[in-house]
C-alpha cells in the first residue's frame, strides 16, 4: 500500500513511519516537505503521490502555548485538516486523522470513560481547534477515520514520562509535585502505530478512541514509569489548583475504545503493560539521553 505521513518527524508520526515502512510504501514528510496549513502545498504533494493512504500525524501540540498562538493553533489543527481531507477526496485517498481527548470537558464521573458519541465540550483553544479539524474531516472527506488518542509519549520529541525521567535523574531527593487529580490513559506511540497499520484499510469509518486500556492520574503514572525504569525520586500528588496552567485540562480524559473493541480491531494493552514494554525497547536509551 502507498502511504503518505505528514507530521512524520513527530514523536508518534515517528514511530508511524519506522511500523509502516516495513510492509508499505512510505513517504513521510515533515512539516517543511509537507506544510498542512498550505492548501497549494497539501494538493501539490498529495496529487504527487497519489497515496492510498493519508496518516495525519501533524498537529500543534504545544497545549498551553495554543491559548496565545490560537492563529497557528487553528491553521495546523483545523486548517490543516480541512486541507488533507479536501486533497485526499480529489485523489480517492482514505484519510486517517489522529485527534484528542481535549475535545470533552471531562465532567464525567472519573469511574466512567468517554465514549466515541459523547457530547464533545473542549475547554482549551487547543482543544477546540482540534475539534474543528474533526469537523472539516467530516464534511469534506467521504471515508476518514479519525482516531481520537490521549496522553502519548515515545522515545522521540518531548513528553510527560521523558520530563519525569530528566528531573528525576537530575536531583532524586528535589520534591516535584505532580497532579493527581486528572485521570486519563497514558498510551505508547508504538501502540497506536500498530492500531493505525491494523485500520489502514479495516471497513470502519467515522470517530473512534484509540488509547491504552486502564486509567491513571499523572502522578500514578509517573510513578510507575519511574518505578519500572528503577530510578529513584520523591514525586508529591497535588491537585489542578495548586498547579496552575494557562489552558483548562478535563479532570476526565479517559477515553474507551468502544468502537474498536467491537469490532475486534483494537491491539491495545494496558497502560501499565505499554510502559513495561517501552521501558524495555527504550529504557537503556532514554538513560542515556537524558542523564
Ligand atoms: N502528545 C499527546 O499527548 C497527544 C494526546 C492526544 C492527542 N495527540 C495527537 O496526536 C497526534 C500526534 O501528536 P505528537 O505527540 O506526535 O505531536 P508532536 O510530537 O508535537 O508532533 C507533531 C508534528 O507535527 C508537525 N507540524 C506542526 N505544524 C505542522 C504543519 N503546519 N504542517 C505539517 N506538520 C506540522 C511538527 O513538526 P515541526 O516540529 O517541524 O513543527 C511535529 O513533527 C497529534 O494529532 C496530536 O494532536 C497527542
Amino acid at each position: 500500500m502507498k502511504i503518505l505521513i505528514s507530521g512524520g518527524h513527530g514523536q508518534l508520526g515517528h514511530d508511524v513511519t519506522i511500523l509502516l515502512s516495513k510492509n508499505h510504501e512510505v513517504i513521510s514528510c515533515d512539516s517543511k516537505e509537507l506544510d498542512i496549513g498550505n492548501r497549494r502545498m497539501v494538493e501539490q504533494v498529495v496529487t504527487q503521490h497519489q497515496p492510498e493512504v493519508i496518516v495525519n500525524c501533524a498537529a500543534y501540540t504545544a497545549v498551553d502555548n495554543c491559548e496565545t498562538e490560537k492563529e497557528l493553533a487553528w491553521r495546523v489543527n483545523a486548517l490543516g485538516p480541512e486541507n488533507l481531507a479536501v486533497s485526499a477526496e480529489t485523489v480517492g485517498s482514505r484519510l486517517i486523522h489522529i485527534s484528542t481527548d481535549y475535545v470533552f470537558d471531562g465532567k464525567k464521573a472519573t469511574d466512567t470513560s468517554y465514549l466515541e458519541d459523547d457530547q464533545v465540550q473542549p475547554l482549551s483553544e487547543y482543544g477546540k481547534s482540534k475539534l474543528a479539524g474533526e469537523d472539516a474531516i467530516m464534511q469534506f472527506a467521504s471515508n476518514p477515520l479519525i482516531m481520537r488518542t490521549a496522553w502519548l509519549y515515545g522515545h522521540k520529541g518531548q513528553n510527560f514520562l521523558k520530563t519525569m525521567l530528566r528531573l528525576a535523574l537530575a536531583d532524586p531527593t528535589r520534591e516535584l509535585k505532580v497532579v493527581n487529580d486528572q485521570y486519563g490513559s497514558l498510551t505508547w506511540t508504538n501502540s497506536l502505530a500498530r492500531q493505525i497499520e491494523n485500520v489502514l484499510s479495516a471497513d470502519i469509518k467515522g470517530i473512534v478512541h484509540a488509547t491504552a486500556t486502564g486509567a491513571s492520574t499523572w502522578y500514578e503514572g509517573a510513578c510507575y514509569f519511574l518505578d519500572a525504569m528503577n530510578v529513584p525520586y520523591t514525586l508529591t500528588p497535588c491537585t489542578t489548583a495548586e498547579y496552575p496552567t494557562p489552558a483548562h485540562r478535563p479532570s476526565n480524559s479517559i477515553l474507551k475504545n468502544k468502537r474498536l473493541d467491537q469490532a475486534g480491531l483494537s491491539v491495545f494493552q494496558s497502560w501499565q503493560d505499554d510502559i513495561d514494554c517501552f521501558v524495555k525497547a527504550h529504557g537503556a536509551a532514554l538513560l542515556q539521553e537524558l542523564s
